[in-house]
């Protein structure tokens, strides 16, 4: 009631990159405004089970995205969340695309970003995950990571991950042309290889959404080719042994109000096509894979179905930008 009544609607009469940057300074300067928000941690390691190969309290998530520089993971895992995704991060710092690079369609209870990964880069993100991992308890960190070239994401990868529990390889931002490279299968070959080969922790792979979409949920012709593609990089990650798929990224979306014309749709809007893509990887890649299901998650009943479609654990990014604060909690009561 109070974040939607108040906190909510001053928020929202910010642009959303400004109204992000006002919570990471409350954080910073006032974190005791979050205390009402505080879930209590259950401080019992034994309770805590396995799940897409982390040790969790509950299987709620913060999706990649909201704290791309690890500035505030620490905060937002006080709220009830089972894991964190810190990133997604690359190994040298980006500014991301030209703005407006994100916006609210309120209506819809959906975003539109065309980010494109502004970061501090893997150094600076590192050097935070130190300072402040040892805040969080008992919920796990997972960090994702990008890059177009072998070599970038295989350091990036060395430098992360003995500072968190997994790494979620990011293949799937609509916004960044370049990572493209890794959706025909050589490339990801040659990837996964030698992330396999460096790696002693869990691996997941971000899969992309099905097609281009338009806001009033019309798909573009691209649709069936896409979604073949999503289930050949599925198949193709569980032969080379990933631990997790998290499905999915923000749909593409073409935008004429994002200065790059396009980005990616996020928010409630996206839960049948989620629960859709959820039933479809898990029936082509088979029953071990865990899955993370991800898009337009937002209260109980959406995670519910989720899960029934065939997901093991559930992220969410846009709930807690409409529902605030509690949106972790709320779910993980009914589906631990
Ligand atoms: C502003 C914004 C930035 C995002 N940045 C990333 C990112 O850096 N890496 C990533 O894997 N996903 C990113 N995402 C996608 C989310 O993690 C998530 O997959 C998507 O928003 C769908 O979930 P939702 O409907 O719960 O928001 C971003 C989403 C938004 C809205």
């Amino acid at each position: 009631m109070i974040y939607k009544n108040i906190i909510r609607p001053l928020l929202f009469s910010l642009n959303p990159e400004k109204a992000h940057k006002v919570y990471e300074l409350f954080v910073e300067y006032l974190p005791f405004v979050f205390l009402p928000f505080r879930v209590k941690s259950s401080n019992n390691l034994a309770a805590q089970k396995l799940v897409s190969g982390i040790n969790v309290d509950n299987r709620v998530g913060l999706a990649a995205g909201f704290d791309k520089n690890a500035k505030v993971f620490h905060s937002i895992a006080s709220f009830g969340f089972g894991y964190i995704i810190v990133g997604t991060v690359t190994l040298l710092p980006k500014e991301g695309n030209a703005k407006p690079r994100f916006r609210r369609l309120s209506q819809y209870q959906a975003l539109v970003n065309s980010m494109g990964f502004p970061n501090d880069g893997v150094d600076k993100v590192v050097q935070r995950l130190c300072s402040y991992r040892p805040k969080l308890r008992n919920t796990a960190l997972v960090v994702s990571i990008s890059g177009t070239t072998v070599h970038e994401i295989s350091e990036c990868l060395k430098m992360v991950e003995p500072f968190c529990d997994a790494i979620e390889l990011n293949l799937s931002s609509p916004n960044t042309k370049g990572i493209k490279v890794f959706h025909q299968k050589e490339n990801l070959r040659e990837l996964l290889k030698e992330l396999n080969e460096l790696r002693s922790k869990p691996l997941w792979v971000k899969l992309p959404s099905y097609g281009t979409a338009q806001v009033n949920g019309v798909y573009g012709d691209d649709y069936q080719k896409s979604k073949q593609l999503v289930l050949n990089l599925a198949q193709f990650s569980v032969e080379f042994g990933v631990d997790a798929l998290t499905v999915a990224n923000s749909r593409s979306i073409n935008d004429s109000q994002m200065a790059t014309g396009f980005g990616g749709l996020s928010g409630k809007i996206l839960i049948e096509d989620t629960i859709t893509m959820i039933k479809d990887v898990r029936n082509h890649v088979g029953d071990l894979i865990p899955l993370n299901g991800c898009g337009g998650i937002f209260d109980a009943s959406d995670a519910e179905r989720v899960i029934k479609a065939g997901a093991t654990t559930v992220q969410v990014y846009s709930g807690l930008i409409y529902e605030g604060p509690t949106v972790a909690k709320n779910i993980s009561k009914s589906i631990g």
